[in-house]
C-alpha cells in the first residue's frame, strides 16, 4: 500500500510537484500518465525514497519508503536501465535477491529470462545486449526481486512496438500472480489505459495530479483489448482530461504508442 499526502518539491524556481496526494492499494495497479516534465518521475523518485520533498510525505507499507527499500519490499524500474555492466544478465537479475538476504532461485530467474525472449541472452553482459535487451532485464530483475511494491518509470520507453506489448502482458502476468502493488509511470495514454486499474493524469507548470479515472475494462488484458471499442473510449476520456489541463501557451504532443 502506497500513501502520498500533500508532496511537494521544488527544485530552485520550479515546482515540480505540487501539493500531490494519493493512494494505491495492496494488490492494486495505478498508471499515472501526463506530458513530459509534470512530475511523474520526481512523484516516483519521492515514492521509492530518491527524493526528499520539500514538504508532504510518502509512505509505502505505512512505512517511510527508505524503510521499506532496505527490506527489500520495493523493487524499481527506471527510465533508463541500471544493470551492472560487470554481470551477466543472469546475475543482475538474481543479484537483487542475494542482496535481501533471499534464495537467489536461479533456475527461476532463467526461465523469466527465457519468457522474455532473453533465453540466450543469460549469460552476456549489458555492453553485449541492445538498449531494449538491457531495459527487459532490469523488468526482469524487478519482478524476481519479488517485492510487494514495484514502482515502474517508462520501464518500455526503449522497447519496439511488439516488444512493448510482450514485456506488457509478462508484467501484466506476474502482477496477477503476486498481487503485488504497482504504481507505473508512462506518457502513453494506451498504455496507462491497458495497464491499470485507475490512471492518476498529472498536468504539468506546476506539477499536479489532476483526476483519477477508473478503468472498467474486463481483466486480464491483452494486446487485442486495445481494439476494442471500450478502449478507445476509455483512452479518449482521458485525453480530454489532458487537454483541458493543457496551458494555453503550449502545444504539448501526447505519444500515441
Ligand atoms: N534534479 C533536478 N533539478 C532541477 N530540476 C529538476 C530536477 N529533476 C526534475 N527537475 C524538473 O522538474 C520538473 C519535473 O521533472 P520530471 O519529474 O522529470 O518530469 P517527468 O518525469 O514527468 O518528465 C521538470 O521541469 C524538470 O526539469
Ligand atoms: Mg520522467
Amino acid at each position: 500500500m502506497i500513501d502520498v499526502e500533500e508532496l511537494t518539491v521544488r527544485f530552485d524556481d520550479v515546482l515540480a510537484l505540487d501539493g500531490a496526494s494519493l493512494s494505491v492499494d495492496d494488490g492494486e495497479f495505478l498508471t499515472v500518465v501526463g506530458p513530459s516534465g509534470c512530475g511523474k518521475t520526481t512523484l516516483l523518485r519521492s515514492v521509492g525514497g530518491l527524493q526528499t520533498p520539500t514538504s508532504g510525505e510518502a509512505r509505502v507499507g505505512g512505512d517511510p519508503p527508505e524503510t521499506a527499500q532496505s527490506a527489500g519490499d520495493l523493487g524499481f524500474v527506471f527510465q533508463s536501465h541500471t544493470l551492472f555492466p560487470w554481470k551477466t544478465a543472469l546475475e543482475n537479475v538474481v543479484f537483487l535477491r542475494e542482496l535481501a538476504g533471499r534464495d537467489p532461485e536461479r533456475e527461476r530467474a532463467r526461465e523469466r529470462l527465457d519468457t522474455a525472449g532473453l533465453g540466450d541472452a543469460v549469460d552476456a553482459y549489458p555492453r553485449e545486449l541492445s538498449g531494449g535487451m538491457c531495459q527487459r532485464v532490469a523488468i526482469v530483475r524487478a519482478m524476481h526481486l519479488g517485492a510487494s511494491t514495484l514502482l515502474m518509470d517508462e520501464p518500455f520507453g526503449e522497447l519496439d512496438e511488439l516488444t512493448r506489448y510482450d514485456m506488457a502482458a509478462s508484467v501484466l502476468e506476474s502482477w496477477r500472480d503476486s498481487d503485488r502493488t504497482v504504481l507505473f509511470v508512462t506518457h502513453s495514454v494506451p498504455e496507462a489505459v491497458l495497464l491499470g486499474d485507475q490512471v492518476i493524469v498529472m498536468a504539468d507548470n506546476p506539477g499536479r495530479i489532476v483526476d483519477r479515472v477508473d478503468v472498467s475494462l474486463p481483466r486480464p488484458r491483452e494486446e487485442s483489448t486495445m481494439d476494442t471499442a471500450g478502449f478507445a473510449e476509455q483512452v479518449a476520456e482521458i485525453r480530454q482530461v489532458l487537454r483541458q489541463n493543457r496551458g494555453d501557451d503550449e502545444g504539448a504532443i501526447y505519444a500515441e504508442r
